[in-house]
């Protein structure tokens, strides 16, 4: 058992705490907001995450998982601090290093034995070098620390099987001794350990994301491709797949990339690229690609309808970013309403946990707790979000209330061939149309 710290108890830092508690780890998570805390120390989730609710609970009664946000009393016997604060999107496509500061100074004020500092944020590349040279200068008395980079690839909505089952651990310092600990803390997660330097473990948490990000819009700028020529881009997906070169995973084409990680660590890359003078081609296009999925929706939908989208009331299937979670930021619904109103539309929606989350982000849309409820009177819906629920609705229930059965599927989540049987104008991502093409 070793006892952990964990600044930030949002998506990563929280499941982070909670996994490292549930392996047997005595585990005091911090945050800075008072309600986050008083709400955990009640058993209220601040975020959406399946398993996490059950996990947090079963550890909190066991007494390895407590919520402080004293940095005295979180500092209070623990070996490790792991830093989990956002690095939101700054000016230019930078990351918002303000949080990350934050923390690292009040670790620091606080520390009365030596520490390993941790940073799980995603951060540019040489953070981790100041991280330590701001510990170092805010200390109230030298004490011994070492600072290491420890990446999260967690995705939301399966983050707990994520930090579980891992691909791999990244642990990058030049403290060996400090990087060992690190990695005796992931042992019991029996998954490959990755041992570098610090800039290095940054780069690669880039890497990786714009890796991820980049298969994504590559394969929907072929589904454009397939569409044209009346190929089927889930079946060349798949085709593709079976080629352990390149995998079967990241290549649902539909209506992109969102969420807190990929929009904001493509762009910090392609930042810092330039900031050397390089040209970062394939990652400026990677983004460029990527938005332009969602801007096209006002006009798919309109040539689907075989009239412009004034007066139309176009209902959204989905608000989260992704399925199962309730999180926003950069979801492509919210550029879709912005757009689909801009060209004249009402708009409606539904989602089955995001519609709290979502309603701040867009005033003008009419979020309704029902799918069939959305789709009365509607002339047209657009698939956003591919949760589970909406594969087996019944079509033909939403059919009949539809004004004109119309649908726009942007996750590729219906059938074609059986959407035209039951009389939709449907529309799918690089799918053929109708009559073969696109
Ligand atoms: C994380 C990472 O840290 C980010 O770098 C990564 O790329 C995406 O995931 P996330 O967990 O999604 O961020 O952020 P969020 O859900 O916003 O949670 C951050 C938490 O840190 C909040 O609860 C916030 O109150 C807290 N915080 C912020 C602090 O405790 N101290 C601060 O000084 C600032
Ligand atoms: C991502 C990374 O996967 C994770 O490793 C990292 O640490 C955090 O960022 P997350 O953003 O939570 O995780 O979810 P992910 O499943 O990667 O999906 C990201 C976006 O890509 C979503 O908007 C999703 O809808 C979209 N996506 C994903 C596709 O459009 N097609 C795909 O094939 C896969």
């Amino acid at each position: 058992m070793k006892q952990i710290c964990v600044v930030g108890v949002g998506y990563v830092g929280l499941v982070t705490g909670a996994c490292f508690a549930d392996l047997g780890n005595r585990v005091i998570a911090l945050d800075v907001d008072e309600k986050r805390i008083a709400n955990l120390n009640n058993g209220i989730m601040p975020i959406y995450e399946p398993g996490l609710e059950e996990l947090v609970k079963r550890n909190v009664k066991a007494g390895r998982l407590t919520f402080t946000t004293s940095y005295a009393d979180a500092l209070k016997g623990a070996e490790f601090a792991f830093i989990a604060v956002g690095t939101p999107e700054g000016v230019d496509g930078a990351a918002d290093l303000q949080y990350v500061e934050v923390a690292a100074r009040s670790l620091a004020q606080h520390m009365t034995a030596p520490l390993i500092v941790i940073n799980k944020s995603t951060v540019p590349i040489g953070t981790g070098d100041w991280v330590a040279d701001i510990v170092k200068s805010a200390q109230p008395k030298p004490i011994d620390f070492a600072v290491v980079s420890c990446p999260e690839f967690l995705r939301e909505g399966s983050a707990i099987a994520d930090f579980m089952s891992p691909h791999r651990n990244v642990i990058g310092s030049l403290d060996k001794d400090a990087a060992n600990k690190v990695a005796q803390l992931h042992l019991p997660l029996r998954a490959p350990i990755v041992i570098t330097d610090l800039r290095t473990a940054e780069m690669i948490k880039y890497a990786s994301n714009a890796f991820l990000a980049a298969k994504i819009s590559f394969i929907n700028e072929l589904a454009d491709v397939c569409e044209a020529y009346g190929a089927d881009v889930k079946e060349v997906a798949a085709g593709m797949g079976y080629d352990a070169r390149i995998g079967r995973y990241f290549l649902d084409a539909g209506l992109g990339w969102g969420g807190s990680c990929f929009p904001k660590d493509v762009q910090a890359l392609a930042f810092m690229a330039k900031q050397k003078g390089l040209n970062p081609r394939i990652l400026n296009d990677v983004v460029d690609v990527n938005y332009d999925r969602r801007r096209d929706v006002p006009k798919q939908v309109e040539q689907l309808l075989g009239g412009n989208l004034k007066g139309k009331t176009v209902g959204m299937l989905g608000l989260a970013f992704k399925e199962n979670t309730d999180d926003m930021r950069d979801a492509p619904s919210v550029d879709i309403s912005n757009a689909l109103i801009a060209a004249g539309a009402k708009v409606r929606a539904y989602d089955p946990v995001a519609r709290e989350a979502a309603a701040s982000h867009m005033p003008a849309v009419e979020i309704v707790a029902d799918v069939y409820e959305m789709a009365k009177g509607c002339d047209a819906l657009v698939v956003v979000t591919p949760w589970n629920e909406f594969k087996q609705i019944d079509l033909e229930k939403v059919k009949g209330l539809l004004k004109s059965p119309v649908i726009y599927d942007g996750r590729n989540i219906y059938d074609p061939a059986r959407m035209y049987e039951m009389g939709f104008t449907y529309r799918a991502i690089g799918r053929p149309s109708k009559n073969g093409r696109g």
